[in-house]
C-alpha cells in the first residue's frame, strides 16, 4: 500500500503525475466531483493547523467525501494515553485514508505499521512535510511554467523548517536545481539534508546570512517563519526571530519574474506592502494547496492496491542496542518503539524515525 511520509515515498514520476492530475483537476473542476463519494477521510491533528487540515477537508468535500477526525488532541482518547498506533488501528474502522499531523518526529511513519487505510504525513515536528511540497511544486510549475533549472533562495529558519527540507529533497529529483540558503549562523540546514541530499543528489548550494546579495539571482524566493515553537531555548528565538524581513525595497532589487513562496502563516517576515506585489504568490499557493491534495487523495486511493505504486525499498533497518537517537522530538522517545538506524552518507548513523544523527 502507498503511504506519503517523506517526500522520497513518491518517484519523480509519481509527483509528477499527481502535480499534472492537480491542473487537469484545476481545468475540469466537474469531472472529479463525486468521484470519492462514499470515501471518508481522517484528519488526525495532534499540533495546530489552518491552511493543511482546511485544505483537507475542503479537497474531500469537493471530490464528493466525508471528513471526520479531531483538531484538537485532548478532545479524543489520546488524553487518556491512547498511542499513535492505537489510534489509527480504530480510526482505519472507519475511515478509508487517514491524514496526520503530529509534533513528535516519526509518529505518521510508526502509523504505517498498523494501518490497513493510506497514511498521509500532514507534518511531523521539525521532519517532514510532503504535503506542502506538493503545494509548492504546483506553485512553482503554475508561476515559472517549469520547475527544472530554477535557482531558489531558501530564507530564515532552515533548521526547524520542515516544509524546506521536504522541498530542498523532492527538488533533488529535477534537474539543474540550485540552492541558496539564506538563515543566521543558528538557523542553517541540517546536516543531513545538506550531505544526505544536496550532496548524494549533486545539487548545488551555498550558503549565505545576506539577502540583499542573494535575491538578485532567484527565480523563487522561499520565505519562512521563525518557528518559536521548536525552540528549547528562549532567548535564542528572540536573538533570531527578525533576521530577514522582505520588504518593497528588496523586491525591487529581485528578477520581474521572481516568485514570492511561503508556506504561512507568516508573522513578520513579509511586510504586507508586498501583498500587492503581482510576484507574492503565497496566496495562490493557499489554493494550489487543495488541488494538489485533491489530486493526492484520488491517486493514493487508486494506488491502494496496485503493486506498481507501492513504497520504495530501503536497506533493512539497524538494531542496536548500543546506539541511541538523542532527539527528545523523536518517536522513540516518546511512545515504546525499538530505537532503529540507518546508515546514511559519510559514515553517519541517523535514527530510522526522525533522521537524528546517532551518537
Ligand atoms: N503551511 C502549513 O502547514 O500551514 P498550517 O500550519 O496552517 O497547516
Amino acid at each position: 500500500m502507498k503511504h506519503l511520509i517523506d517526500p522520497t515515498d513518491l518517484s519523480k514520476e509519481e509527483i509528477d503525475q499527481i502535480v499534472a492530475l492537480a491542473e487537469d483537476i484545476i481545468a475540469h473542476r466537474e469531472r472529479y466531483q463525486g468521484s470519492m463519494a462514499h470515501k471518508k477521510l481522517a484528519t488526525l491533528f495532534y499540533e495546530p493547523s489552518t491552511r493543511t487540515r482546511l485544505s483537507f477537508t475542503a479537497a474531500m468535500m469537493e471530490l464528493g467525501g466525508n471528513v471526520l477526525g479531531f483538531s484538537n488532541p485532548q478532545n479524543s482518547s489520546v488524553s487518556k494515553g491512547e498511542t499513535v498506533q492505537d489510534t489509527v488501528r480504530v480510526v482505519g474502522c472507519f475511515a478509508d485514508i487517514i491524514a496526520m499531523r503530529h509534533p513528535i518526529e516519526g509518529a505518521p511513519l510508526v502509523a504505517t505499521e498498523v494501518s490497513r487505510v493510506p497514511i498521509i504525513n500532514a507534518g511531523d515536528g521539525s521532519h517532514s512535510h510532503p504535503t506542502q511540497t506538493l503545494t509548492d511544486l504546483l506553485t512553482i510549475k503554475r508561476e515559472l511554467g517549469h520547475i527544472d533549472g530554477i535557482t531558489i533562495g531558501f530564507c530564515g529558519d532552515l533548521r526547524f523548517g520542515r516544509t524546506v527540507h521536504s522541498l530542498i529533497k523532492a527538488l533533488s529529483r529535477y534537474q539543474d536545481i540550485k540552492v541558496v540558503l539564506i538563515a543566521p549562523d543558528e538557523l542553517r540546514l541540517p546536516d543531513y539534508i545538506k550531505q544526505d541530499v544536496c550532496d548524494k543528489m549533486g545539487v548545488q548550494y551555498r550558503e549565505t546570512n545576506s539577502l540583499d546579495e542573494a535575491i538578485p539571482e532567484l527565480d523563487v524566493l522561499y520565505m519562512t517563519r521563525v518557528q518559536k515553537e521548536r525552540f528549547l531555548d528562549e532567548d535564542e528565538f528572540d536573538r533570531v526571530k527578525d533576521s530577514f524581513v522582505l520588504d518593497a525595497r528588496r523586491m525591487a532589487l529581485a528578477k520581474q519574474k521572481m516568485a514570492v513562496l511561503h508556506p504561512l502563516p507568516r508573522v513578520n517576515e513579509i511586510l504586507t506592502e508586498v501583498d500587492d506585489d503581482p510576484r507574492a504568490a503565497y496566496f495562490r499557493q493557499v489554493e494550489n494547496g487543495k488541488f494538489v491534495r485533491m489530486a493526492l487523495i484520488v491517486s493514493l486511493m487508486e494506488w491502494k492496491n496496485d503493486p506498481e505504486h507501492g513504497m520504495p525499498e530501503h536497506e533493512a533497518p539497524i538494531h542496536n542496542p548500543a546506539l541511541h537517537c538523542t532527539n527528545p522530538k523523536c518517536i522513540c522517545n516518546n511512545e515504546k518503539h525499538e530505537p532503529l538506524f540507518r546508515n546514511a552518507e559519510n559514515g553517519i548513523t541517523r535514527c530510522w524515525y526522525c533522521d537524528s544523527k546517532v551518537r
